[in-house]
């Protein structure tokens, strides 16, 4: 009897919640595809190998368990078997590529900052239980402290945020009204995007990035090839810490999701001392507005943030209550720009 007669009069007496709650909840799948990714499957395949005996060469891989890993791969349309023992990468199995120009690699590959945080969600149980992260549970260290000690895993990280970042940062630096700004602190400010269009467009501000050690240096470098040194300048440091003199705008961009509730509080009082009066904080974040359904985006979203930081996505109210909590308040929020993000201005509570 062939599986699929085994298995097929079982499953057909189920509603079809049971087969979907099935795939929900189906871990090989994922896994399966990151390997391909860790492997460099597809790569492998478009330089010309495309028999399992010559693949596991490449890959260092056990070859029978290989060719049943492929088989996987096939079944779920990520790779086509075009003649017995070729195969070769569908429209799906290209986005594995690692020259693709819209490759996911970045997400699903272990050897990148983003595909190695995504396996701690194994322990998603453990956060669940205890309200905290999970990644150093993993890895024996927090996630920043491998994005800026690893100068590779690091550059993976930012070389992957920097897309969605950079067309975020150009929407902001076009609807936002920089008249009578004069220094803008960038707290959190990473490779120095939002600061290098601000001063494209306004190059009379003056500005300062805040970072760890690593993100630092590389915001350094970049800024120095933009011909900003002298008009940006970067400090390494913690936002944990009173924040590098005084600004009219500070920016606070994708940072305070990074944080629980105790943390980011911490963070924007920092902020808020180091306004120059009259000045502003400009939070950059999704902010969910309490749809009848939860967007699956953000919560999925959200879960990340819990298992790699301990942090959270925010609703709008949920920023409202943090704001007041950190003696400050909600100003003026933006509409939705891309990948969801709002630009949200805080004023101190007394202005
Ligand atoms: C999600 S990234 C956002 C980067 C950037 N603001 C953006 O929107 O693209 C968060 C940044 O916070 C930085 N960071 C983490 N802990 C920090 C600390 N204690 N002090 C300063 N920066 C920190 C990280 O290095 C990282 O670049």
């Amino acid at each position: 009897m062939s599986t699929d007669e085994q298995t097929q009069p079982a499953i057909t007496g189920f509603p079809p919640e049971f087969a979907t709650l099935m795939q929900l909840g189906d871990l090989v799948t994922p896994m399966a595809v990151r390997v391909a990714a860790h492997l460099h499957l597809v790569d492998h395949i478009q330089n010309g190998a495309h028999d399992v005996e010559s693949l596991a060469k490449l890959t260092d891989s056990h070859q029978d368990t290989l060719r049943r890993l492929i088989r996987h791969l096939v079944a779920i349309d990520v790779l086509e078997e075009s003649a017995p023992d070729h195969y070769v990468p569908t429209a799906l199995g290209e986005l594995l590529a690692h020259g693709h120009p819209l490759t996911q690699v970045g997400w699903l590959d272990p050897d990148h900052m983003i595909g190695r945080a995504d396996l701690s969600l194994v322990h998603l149980f453990d956060a669940v239980r205890g309200g905290g992260s999970v990644y150093g549970q993993r890895y024996g260290r927090e996630f920043w402290d491998d994005v800026s000690d690893d100068a590779v895993l690091g550059a993976t990280f930012y070389d992957l945020m920097a897309n969605g970042q950079k067309t975020i940062f150009s929407e902001v630096v076009k609807q936002r009204d920089w008249s009578g700004v004069r220094r803008i602190l960038d707290v959190g400010g990473a490779d120095g995007d939002l600061i290098a269009a601000v001063l494209a467009k306004e190059p009379g501000i003056s500005a300062t990035l805040l970072e760890l050690p690593g993100p630092a240096a590389r915001a350094r470098a970049r800024f120095e090839e933009a011909g900003l040194t002298g008009k940006a300048d970067v400090v390494d440091g913690s936002f944990f810490d009173p924040l590098p003199g005084t600004a009219d705008l500070i920016a606070v961009s994708f940072v305070l999701h990074n944080w629980p509730d105790e943390d980011a509080v911490r963070i924007l009082r920092n902020c808020s001392d180091a306004l120059e009066p009259g000045g502003s904080v400009l939070l950059i974040e999704c902010a969910d507005q309490s749809p009848s359904k939860p967007d699956r985006g953000f919560t999925s979203g959200d879960l990340r943030m819990l298992a790699y930081f301990g942090g959270r996505e925010r609703t709008y109210e949920e920023w409202q209550e943090l704001a007041v909590a950190a003696g400050m308040r909600i100003d003026s929020v933006s509409g939705t720009l891309a990948y969801g993000a709002r630009m949200l201005s805080l004023v101190k509570s007394s202005d």
